[in-house]
């Protein structure tokens, strides 16, 4: 049996969608050395982004990642496509246009009028059926899921979706053009949410309802969740650096995918935040404020005076999870802790046990009770 072969680098790219993940790709794709078109409907995206992109390959190559020689040659592969005909030459396109199906479909109907019938057609998108997007084609075959994560250049997975119709050797083609850009590539099938985003579903969702109940605020969750959980960014961080309004269309998509099952349920929080245009990084304002001189707020240590559930924690020689000493103190209570060694190292290694109940500490009168784990 002969070996799935990637897409020959003589082959052009063409990306669709020069936001947060069409210019992430076009740089992976540039990178790895095919010449990439990139098309936005929004007036000098495509131009900008590729300026980015040249940024980035510069600073790599300040920083000995690449030669000088080779950041020039791969900001050289990069153009900007002004309408759908340029990319008629195009090996493979990639869509990473708003997360919403009858705007993919109108994309995806237009392009199949201009590219060749060997073209593959590929979707950066998060949640929607492939087999959906590739129903309204007149070659369904040759469509397929191309799910890079946020932000493309650094995240290693990359998820190869297959609808109904998609033809095995397309996405054998797209798993090996995708390792061979230096990606992890994994097959799935195109159930909604795929694999990543139907796990990461109630990390938003659940950190979301907490924060509707009152339970804690952004802050504390996402340090709760960062310094304890041992996750690289806490959900608001998260959401915030995805998109309110794509997390919020990935979520609904699920949602619907799955009949309304309430357990993805969408957060009237995240809606009223997408309607104000609050979309996070992005617009300077999401659960977050990113303008200029704005000061990051601090995890709560008022939230839980009444809550009696605590954690009890150990110490440990193996840590695999860890919490921030200045947090630990006001957070937990935390007899089994050593206080020399909070005071002593930054990071307290720690290994959960099981929740117990702990009567909350006699306080003295002008203090307030600590937070809960
Ligand atoms: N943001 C994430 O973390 C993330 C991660 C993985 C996948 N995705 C998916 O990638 C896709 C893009 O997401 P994003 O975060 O880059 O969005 P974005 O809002 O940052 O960028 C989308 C871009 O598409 C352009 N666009 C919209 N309609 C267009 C059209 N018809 N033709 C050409 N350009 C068009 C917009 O002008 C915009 O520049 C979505 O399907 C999303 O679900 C997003």
């Amino acid at each position: 049996m002969t070996q799935p072969q990637p897409l020959p680098l003589i082959c052009t790219v063409a990306v669709i969608g020069a936001g947060a993940m069409g210019a992430g790709i076009a740089q992976v794709a540039a990178s790895a050395g095919h010449n990439v078109w990139l098309l936005d409907t929004r007036p000098d995206a495509a131009a900008q982004a590729i300026t980015g992109i040249r940024a980035q390959f510069h600073k790599m190559a300040a920083k000995g990642k690449l030669s000088a020689a080779q950041a020039q040659a791969a900001g050289e592969r990069l153009h900007v496509a002004h309408q759908l005909a340029d990319l008629a030459d195009a090996g493979l396109v990639i869509e990473a246009i708003v997360e919403n199906l009858p705007i993919k479909h109108t994309l995806f109907a237009d392009l199949e009028k201009v590219v060749s019938t060997h073209c593959i057609l590929a979707s950066n998108t998060s949640s929607i059926s492939i087999t959906a997007i590739g129903a309204a084609l007149r070659h369904p075959e040759r469509v397929a899921g191309l799910h890079f994560f946020n932000p493309a250049p650094l995240m290693a997975l990359v998820e190869v979706v297959s609808g109904l119709a998609t033809r095995p050797d397309v996405a054998d083609t797209l798993l090996a053009t995708a390792t061979a850009w230096g990606k992890t590539a994994v097959h799935a099938k195109s159930t909604p949410g795929f694999i990543v985003n139907r796990v990461a579903r109630p990390y938003y969702g659940e950190a979301l309802r907490v924060l509707h109940e009152g339970g804690a605020d952004c802050a504390t969750l996402d340090a709760v969740m960062r310094e304890a959980g041992g996750f690289r960014m806490g959900p608001f961080e998260l959401m915030d650096m995805i998109g309110l309004d794509v997390n919020y269309a990935v979520t609904c998509s699920v949602w619907q995918a799955y009949f309304n099952d309430p357990r993805y349920t969408p957060s009237l929080i995240q809606r009223e935040l997408t309607d104000a245009g609050f979309l996070g990084k992005k617009s300077g304002r999401g659960f977050y404020d990113y303008s200029a001189g704005a000061e990051k707020p601090a995890p709560s240590t008022e939230a839980a005076q009444a809550c009696p559930l605590k954690w009890q924690f150990v110490a440990t020689r193996t840590p695999r999870r860890r919490w921030h000493s200045d947090l630990l103190p006001q957070q937990c209570h935390l007899p089994t802790v050593p206080a020399a060694m909070v005071a002593s190292s930054k990071w307290v290694r720690w290994r959960c046990l099981s929740p117990m109940v702990v009567p909350p500490p006699a306080m003295p009168p002008n203090q307030k009770h600590p937070t809960p784990c």
